[in-house]
């Protein structure tokens, strides 16, 4: 298996993380990988606000059900998107980035965990005030990484039910 299809197939989502700090080069690479993803007219309007500060983490995680593994994480990278700048692709764009993100990090032999923001509005604008983001600036998705604590067998996905050539139902 190729590299880059071994980290497509064994990448998961980790929940459970080691009390150990990820150095500074491992953040920047996970960010380089997100502006590296492919972006709809090239419009790149990716930002990213890095959370390492515990305070900062427990107060996300007060307005989002389902982050409570940022608890044991060193930190979090807030994947937002410039809705003004991208009002056409930025959901796409920023899925891609994200993506690109949770392999660099498997990459580094890191865990991650892609958690939802944007979809829910209480918690978009939540989190825009806790990390004083402009209202234009949308949090697409809290990227949990650390060092994990767990490790999966990759699920079996594959469904050629699923699978079609040239038109659906055909085999
Ligand atoms: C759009 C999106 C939102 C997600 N939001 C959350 C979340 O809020 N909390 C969480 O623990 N996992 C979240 N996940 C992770 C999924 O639960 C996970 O990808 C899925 O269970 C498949 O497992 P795998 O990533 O290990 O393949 C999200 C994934 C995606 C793509």
């Amino acid at each position: 298996m190729s590299h880059v299809m071994d980290a497509i197939v064994h990448r998961r989502s980790i929940r459970s993380y080691l009390d150990k700090p990820v150095s500074k080069e491992m953040i920047d690479q996970i960010i380089k990988a997100g502006f590296y993803a492919p972006s709809a007219l090239e419009c790149c309007s990716w930002h990213f606000v890095v959370v390492d500060d515990r305070k900062v983490i427990n107060q996300l995680m007060e307005v989002h059900p389902y982050l409570q593994m940022a608890a044991e994480a060193p930190c979090l990278i807030v994947l937002c998107n410039d809705s003004e700048e991208n009002p056409r692709y930025w959901i796409d764009d920023s899925a891609a980035a994200a993506q690109n993100m949770l392999l660099a990090a498997y990459d580094l032999g890191l865990g991650s965990c892609w958690c939802a923001v944007h979809k829910t509005p209480e918690r978009r604008t939540a989190f825009q005030q806790i990390l004083n983001l402009p209202e234009h600036l949308i949090p697409f998705a809290a990227i949990v990484i650390g060092y994990p604590n767990e490790s999966f067998d990759p699920p079996e996905r594959v469904d050629q039910n699923r699978i079609y050539h040239n038109h659906y139902g055909q085999h």
